[in-house]
């Protein structure tokens, strides 16, 4: 299967004289979850924040379904296919569930060529199906739910644009376990339905259960690489060795 997304030798960080991604290269292929691993401070949400657009490579490239994105705006991106759930929150707390729904619908709806409004409001409706608990909290600040229904408000705001490539960081960070394992499941519904996913997460083993293909990052470089099975076994001894330290 082609790669959706291809990152060539990106170097990206916030000041002129410190690079925070270095020489990085990884790829993501369509349909499938490609997990990213690192300790705290590694690079992983500021590669996620360069793939969307809100940090610009110094160097390198990155390319998007064959065509080069390097250095396009987020909005733009949304508009291409590629959504982000970041590690922070990334809602309106004082607008309604509907109301964050409604904006990255409404985005897609002006946009040129746009989507029908009744495109719309059946994947309003769709994704009121696919999480249910939003639908009696429609009406309520986005601010007042729970830290697990936030969570699914993030989910289903991505899931109305339909991405092709969906970078997902830190989903679990601060939910109960229950909760966390929905979160998980929602990530296999987004790859079932053929999104690619770019998952970080610092649950290493749900990590490796989940993707199909792992990038180890430390301290913005990629320092080692493989498919599942190559992580297989002494998971633990593994990945400090790759990691390269001893925690
Ligand atoms: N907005 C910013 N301005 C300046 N430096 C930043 C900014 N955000 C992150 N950094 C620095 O960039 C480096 C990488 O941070 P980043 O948040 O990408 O790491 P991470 O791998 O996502 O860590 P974590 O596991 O804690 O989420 C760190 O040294 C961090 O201090
Ligand atoms: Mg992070």
């Amino acid at each position: 299967m082609s790669d959706l997304l291809c990152l060539e030798r990106v170097t990206a960080g916030y000041a002129a004289d410190i690079d925070v991604l270095r020489n990085l290269s990884l790829t993501v292929p369509a349909g499938k979850i490609t997990g990213l691993i690192g300790l705290n401070g590694a690079g992983k949400s500021t590669l996620m924040k360069t793939i969307c657009g809100f940090l610009r490579p110094k160097t390198g490239a990155i390319r998007f379904d064959g065509a080069d994105i390097t250095g396009i705006e987020p909005h733009a991106l949304i508009r291409r296919g590629i959504s982000c759930i970041p590690q922070e929150s990334s809602l309106f707390p004082y607008l309604s569930v509907e109301h964050n729904l409604r904006l990255p619908l409404e985005a897609l709806v002006h946009a040129r060529p746009g989507l029908p409004r009744a495109e719309a409001a059946r994947r309003l409706d769709e994704a009121l199906e696919e999480f249910p608990a939003l639908g009696a909290k429609l009406k309520s600040p986005a601010g007042d739910l729970s830290g697990g229904q936030q969570k699914m408000l993030e989910f289903a705001k991505a899931h109305v644009v339909r991405p092709r490539l969906c970078l997902i960081d830190e989903p679990s960070i601060g939910l109960a376990p229950k909760i966390a394992g929905e979160v998980y499941q929602w990530i296999r519904l987004f790859s079932a339905g053929g999104m690619g996913i770019l998952l970080v997460d610092h649950n290493v083993r749900r990590v490796v259960n989940m993707a199909e293909y792992i990038y180890v990052l430390s301290l913005g470089e990629v320092t080692a690489q493989g498919r599942r099975s190559d992580f297989a076994g002494n998971l633990h001894e593994q990945v400090r060795a790759w990691l390269g330290v001893n925690f």
